[in-house]
């Protein structure tokens, strides 16, 4: 019955473990290849990791409206289309774990984001359309105000609120960054079906705890993901030609019918220590393997429950990626699985800790970075 979601549409919800491969979209990835998720170079601009640069409602005085505009906007945009909600979490997700908060991400000259907005599910495309509109409207109000990172920040913070998670703080006072991506490997993330240790030591290396890391892994409650991202779970696990013992019965059949068995599988590129390359079309060029799937868990249990069941589901082997599974391999993270599981509260305050430390990563704060005009391109290039 969990799973009623599944059967029901062709596509849906649900990811926030994942890798970022060009066409998967988690809410919140995973980074497993701590050489490739270094902090880029930049043009001489020092980061800064520390909060206290940053203000509660810092655009009190300069741009009173921006907050309410940014949460009204993000309001409007959802009930049209709900999946904005995941990607815009997913955004935040990826620039402030790879190079900071500092929209980055959004840039045109991204090559990695570049190749994700000519992927072809309509959701990978909502993240960045919603934060140029709220931009120019808020363009319109107070120019060369607020920053593409704020903007960010605060429309992902309304998208959790939307889909059921706690409100959490968002100081603001984040300026983007000025210069573009040269090189696009630099974003390469690893595969969803990372094991525990290198998603351990992915957060570890971002500052997160295995505590911090079974949280904010809880936002996989909403999003999606691909087949090709679990398939060979389903059916070759490991070159054993067998499923995954760890993946629930029940569950196996459902994502069966909902991913049928493409010739073309291959082990997954985890196993063998390499992720496919962001520039790689193959999966989009084979039609199965592009199919999405919902992974919510919450649609029918309301909002109510962000988080928990996803918590709930990893006790009952319900984990669709491998990533998501292996928090209960290790009695380090388990334990934070069956606390969650079964503690609403104190989920919901871990989570939006958590939340908050990962909108604070190596910000730029003024007289660094700049404001951009459009979030997709930097001032000097007008
Ligand atoms: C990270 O990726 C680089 C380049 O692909 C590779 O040389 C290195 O071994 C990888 N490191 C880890 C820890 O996987
Ligand atoms: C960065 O700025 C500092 C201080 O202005 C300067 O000493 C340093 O040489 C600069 N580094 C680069 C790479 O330009
Ligand atoms: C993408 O959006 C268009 C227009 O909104 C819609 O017709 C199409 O079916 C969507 N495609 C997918 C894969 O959602
Ligand atoms: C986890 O994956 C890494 C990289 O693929 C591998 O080196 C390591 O041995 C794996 N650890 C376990 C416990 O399987
Ligand atoms: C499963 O993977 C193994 C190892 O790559 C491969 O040799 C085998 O042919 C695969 N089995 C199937 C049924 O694809």
């Amino acid at each position: 019955m969990d799973f009623v979601g599944l059967s029901l549409l062709s596509f849906v919800v649900a990811l926030f473990l994942g890798l970022y491969t060009g066409t998967f979209e988690p809410a919140i990835e995973l980074a497993g290849n701590l050489s490739l998720s270094e902090k880029r170079p930049m043009k001489n601009e020092s980061v800064k990791q520390d909060s206290e640069l940053l203000t509660e409602n810092f655009y009190r005085e300069s741009c009173p409206s921006a907050e309410r505009i940014i949460r009204s906007s993000i309001r409007v945009m959802y009930d049209a289309k709900p999946g904005i909600a995941p990607s815009l979490v997913r955004l935040l997700f990826h620039d402030c774990f790879i190079g900071g908060c500092d929209a980055s991400v959004l840039l045109d000259t991204d090559k990695a984001f570049a190749s994700e907005k000519e992927a072809p599910p309509n959701l990978s495309l909502k993240g960045f359309d919603v934060l140029e509109t709220i931009k120019s409207k808020l363009e319109n109000v107070c120019p060369g105000v607020v920053s593409c990172a704020d903007i960010l920040a605060l429309a992902a913070r309304e998208s959790v609120q939307l889909t059921g998670g706690p409100r959490f703080l968002v100081k603001t006072g984040r300026r983007d960054r000025t210069t573009a991506l040269k090189d696009a490997a630099g974003r390469e993330l690893p595969a969803p079906q990372a094991n525990l240790s290198v998603v351990l030591r992915s957060f570890a290396s971002k500052g997160f705890t295995a505590r911090e890391t079974v949280a904010l892994l809880g936002a996989h409650s909403i999003g999606i993901t691909h087949c090709e991202f679990f398939e060979d779970r389903l059916y070759n696990f490991s070159g054993t030609g067998k499923p995954d013992p760890e993946l629930n019965p029940v569950l196996l059949q459902e994502l069966k019918t909902k991913c049928p068995f493409s010739a073309s599988i291959s082990p997954p590129s985890a196993t063998t220590g390499s992720t496919p390359s962001l520039d790689d079309k193959t999966y989009t060029a084979v039609p199965l393997k592009s199919m999405v799937i919902d992974l919510s868990f919450n649609n029918e249990g309301g909002q109510a429950d962000f988080g928990i069941r996803y918590y709930r589901g990893l006790m009952q082997k319900k984990g669709v990626m491998f990533a998501d599974q292996q928090l209960m391999a290790k009695d380090e993270t388990a334990r934070w699985v069956r606390a969650y599981a079964h503690d609403s509260q104190r989920f919901r305050k871990d989570f939006a800790k958590a939340m908050t430390k990962l909108t604070n990563l190596q910000i730029l704060t003024a007289p660094l970075g700049e404001v951009r005009k459009q979030c997709s391109k930097v001032l000097n290039t007008f």
